[in-house]
């Protein structure tokens, strides 16, 4: 009696589970739970048994009866609550339902426009490790210890030699002691540098862009930066060469573009000053030839690194860099 009991309950439990109209659910309480259904049938039998075993057998067919009215019920909110009345209801024509697809975050969109630009251009596309040595991030970038351009970067140090990477420079070195010139790269990639405001976060994006070969002069480096604002902005973006200095490169220069928020009016993105930075860049400084064993009265060459973030800013007309990593839907989806 009371493995029958319990079968019964477990092949009451197996059969609810696949209930999924209202019309089956009536047909399983009446077979299960009804005045002449497989439960009261098994009670009637209880009279049958020995006198000592009637007590437990009759409590364990109540606590089964319990179990089985309780998953009855829920079984019901559940399929009223999925708006089930019978297999008819279902609508089978209707659409199924369809989950927004992801984007591309908006720096690595531009990101990837930038890249497109260059690559039409000629350039081939490295990248490095953000986890970068001393060496390569300063020394072979003629900057050696103690030099006060270090102070500029802000650096996330991890050891005495190692840190993560303040910009895509030590690209230069790393593709040029493996490769003979002419060459022609750009390195897209992440930096991180202790900085924080509306025009700085600690990690941003650069994109690395340097070529060597035979009689390389400013004037190439002037061509291939005109041709790339035009393309990434409007073809008539006033473009400004101001003297800067970086140790790597000489003669050096930060490259302005008129203002796109005011339309070189003044406004307080770019500070009244009608212009706004969007990279550095230079004639590649022997002394970084030298550290590559390249010939310096042989090869010249011009490099340039520009931040992305920033240019995304220009590009959609956001005042504060920092709305690129908050992750709020509401801004991301725009893109
Ligand atoms: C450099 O990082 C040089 N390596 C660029 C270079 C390469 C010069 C090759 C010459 C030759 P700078 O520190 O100015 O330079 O950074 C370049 C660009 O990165 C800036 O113009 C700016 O657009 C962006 N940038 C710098 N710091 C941040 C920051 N904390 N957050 C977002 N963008 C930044």
């Amino acid at each position: 009696m009371e493995d029958e009991l319990l079968a019964l309950q477990d092949e009451a439990g197996v059969e609810l589970a696949s209930v999924v109209d209202n019309n089956a659910l009536e047909q399983f309480r009446v077979r299960y739970l009804g005045r002449k259904g497989l439960f009261s049938g098994l009670m009637r039998k209880l009279g049958q048994v020995a006198k000592e075993d009637r007590p437990r057998l009759g409590k364990l067919a109540n606590e089964i009866k319990q179990n089985l009215e309780k998953a009855f019920t829920a079984r019901k909110e559940i399929l009223s609550r999925q708006g089930s009345t019978d297999s008819a209801a279902f609508d089978l024509t209707l659409p199924g339902r369809c989950y927004p697809f992801g984007k591309l975050h908006p720096v690595t969109q531009i990101m990837d426009e930038i890249c497109e630009i260059f690559a039409g251009l000629g350039f081939g596309i490295a990248e490095g490790p953000d986890v970068e040595t001393d060496f390569y991030n300063f020394e072979a970038l003629n900057i050696p210890p103690h030099h006060p351009a270090r102070d500029m970067h802000d650096t996330f140090y991890i050891n005495d030699k190692v840190l993560l990477r303040t910009h895509t420079s030590p690209m230069q070195a790393r593709i040029m002691e493996n490769n003979s010139p002419p060459l022609r790269f750009i390195a897209p990639g992440k930096v991180y540098r202790c900085d924080s405001d509306i025009t700085h976060t600690p990690m941003f994006h650069q994109v690395e862009g340097f070529l060597v070969d035979h009689k390389v002069s400013f004037a190439d480096l002037k061509g291939v930066l005109s041709v790339f604002i035009a393309r990434m902005f409007d073809a008539d973006t006033p473009i400004r060469f101001r003297p800067s200095f970086f140790p790597f490169t000489e003669p050096s220069a930060e490259v302005d573009i008129g203002c796109v928020m005011c339309g070189g009016k003044g406004c307080r993105v770019c500070k009244q000053t009608g212009w706004l930075e969007i990279l550095g860049a230079g004639l590649i400084d022997p002394e970084v030839f030298k550290k590559v064993d390249y010939d310096i009265d042989e090869y010249s060459g011009f490099a340039f690194g520009l931040g992305v973030e920033r240019i995304a800013m220009l590009k959609y007309g956001i005042n504060d860099i920092r709305l690129y990593y908050e992750n709020d839907l509401r801004f991301l989806g725009q893109f």
